[in-house]
């Protein structure tokens, strides 16, 4: 076999077997396929796509690269959700705490923050000593007692993808929904769970930018998980403006705290709730939204779901008495307010533009080398559907270094489009695939 025919093959869309991916993909983990044929195939991939059983086998070969984390200890439903990354998305924060309430756990792999996404980790590692399970065994210990198990990734899971997409970024095939399928799958079946949810988001501060490359994404990776037998359901949800109110790092742990404690945004709570719904329809406790919605608002109201969150940063090595005390968390020093330039109706608010002007204070990455300010961040005080005259606050600046301010608040400004179109805020459900 020779990677030279592989390629050719692809070109003349014909379909790989098994064999020939495997053939590949070894050869290129072990450094004996070069750069420039994997290129080469990765641009024939980026052109002619992948049938669903090429898209598989190519999975399961980059799932197999690295350490496949599995439970036999662990005596939960598991629920893995992902998000495909968005602005002030702090889902996972309150969602974990929710569904551990309700009897199930989390165990999944999270991540760090990048360009105008945030990550996870960073939002946890706002409290002080807080460190993410780095093992399996810690994982079991802390999902085992609080039902919510979160691991950072290490270079032992899926190393292939590691480093094809290191290769994809610099030959412009980031972009290629089989590959990205594929990549956020074979993370996802390196870790063992009952159900996938993944929240693709769509919009303006998302990776998928229309609906349709959202629901192209969502069918490969719901054939993916379904074609190896993990039942896989991906929620379309709206990344036309920011979620929640805070986008940051503490600022975000707050919000999902209050939200614990009954205090929701409306947006917020809307992709929570039916997060939830999807996972206790599947594990067979509830038949309706309604059902389900019933249970989650009793686990916020007797405090069982934030008694969780405060079980879980204790385990983690942080304080949970933070859930009672935001001075435990850390503080910007100083605050500019941001005012509308127009009157009219907030029609969207642009979250790439929120997620850069965050970035920019020292509220994300520009580079994975960057050093996070888990202080500072921004606060809107108008969502989408808002009426704003001239001079109101839309919004704040929270802020140690004044370096960007005025770059970050240009931004601001520019991410509010206000207009003269009436609306009632966001549909943030915006489709279900499974
Ligand atoms: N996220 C991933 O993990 N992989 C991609 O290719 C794109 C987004």
């Amino acid at each position: 076999m020779r990677a030279v025919d592989i390629i050719d093959k692809k070109k003349k869309r014909q379909e790989l077997t098994k064999e020939e991916i495997d053939f590949l993909l070894e050869g290129y983990l072990a450094g004996i396929i070069p750069d420039y044929q994997m290129s080469a195939f990765l641009m024939a991939v980026y052109f002619n796509n992948m049938t669903k059983e090429e898209l598989t086998y190519f999975t399961l070969k980059m799932r197999n690269s690295g350490d496949i984390i599995t439970f036999d200890k662990l005596d939960y439903y598991l629920v893995d959700k992902h998000s495909t990354g968005g602005v002030g998305d702090k889902v996972t924060v309150v969602l974990g705490p929710i569904l551990a309430a309700l009897g199930m756990a989390t165990a999944k792999l999270s991540g760090k923050g990048l360009g105008h996404t945030g990550g996870t980790i960073d939002k946890f590692e706002s409290i002080e000593n807080f460190k993410f399970s780095l093992a399996k065994e810690e994982l079991v210990e802390v999902a085992g007692k609080t039902g919510v198990g979160l691991m950072g990734y290490s270079d032992n899971i899926v190393p292939l993808d590691k480093k094809i997409y290191a290769l994809r970024d610099v030959t412009a095939t980031v972009d290629s929904i089989p590959l990205i399928a594929s990549s956020i799958m074979s993370k996802k079946l390196a870790i063992q769970s009952d159900l996938i949810i993944l929240d693709v988001k769509v919009g303006d501060g998302a990776f998928m930018k229309t609906i349709e490359d959202a629901r192209e994404l969502s069918r490969r990776m719901v054939e993916i998980g379904n074609s190896v037998g993990r039942k896989t359901i991906a929620v379309l949800t709206n990344m036309d403006e920011p979620l929640g109110y805070n986008i940051g790092n503490a600022n975000e742990i707050i919000e999902g705290i209050e939200a614990l404690k009954g205090h929701w945004s409306a947006d917020l709570k809307e992709v929570v709730y039916e997060i939830v719904y999807i996972a206790l329809k599947h594990k067979g406790e509830v038949e309706t939204f309604e059902e389900a919605s019933e249970k989650i608002d009793e686990v916020i109201k007797n405090g069982k779901a934030l008694e969780i969150l405060k079980d879980f940063i204790d385990l983690s090595g942080g304080d949970g008495q933070v859930v009672n005390n935001y001075k435990l968390l850390p503080e910007p020093k100083s605050i500019i307010e941001v005012y509308s330039t127009k009157d009219g109706f907030v029609e969207k608010i642009k979250a790439e533009e929120i997620g850069k002007a965050a970035m920019v204070i020292g509220a994300g990455r520009a580079t994975k080398e960057d050093e996070i300010d888990h202080a500072v961040g921004i606060l809107l005080k108008k969502k989408v559907g808002d009426l704003v005259k001239k001079g109101d606050l839309i919004a704040e600046i929270h802020y140690n270094d004044d370096k960007n301010i005025e770059q970050s608040r240009a931004m601001i400004i520019d991410a509010y489009v206000v207009g003269s179109k009436e609306q009632k805020g966001i549909k943030n459900i915006l489709e279900i695939i499974e």
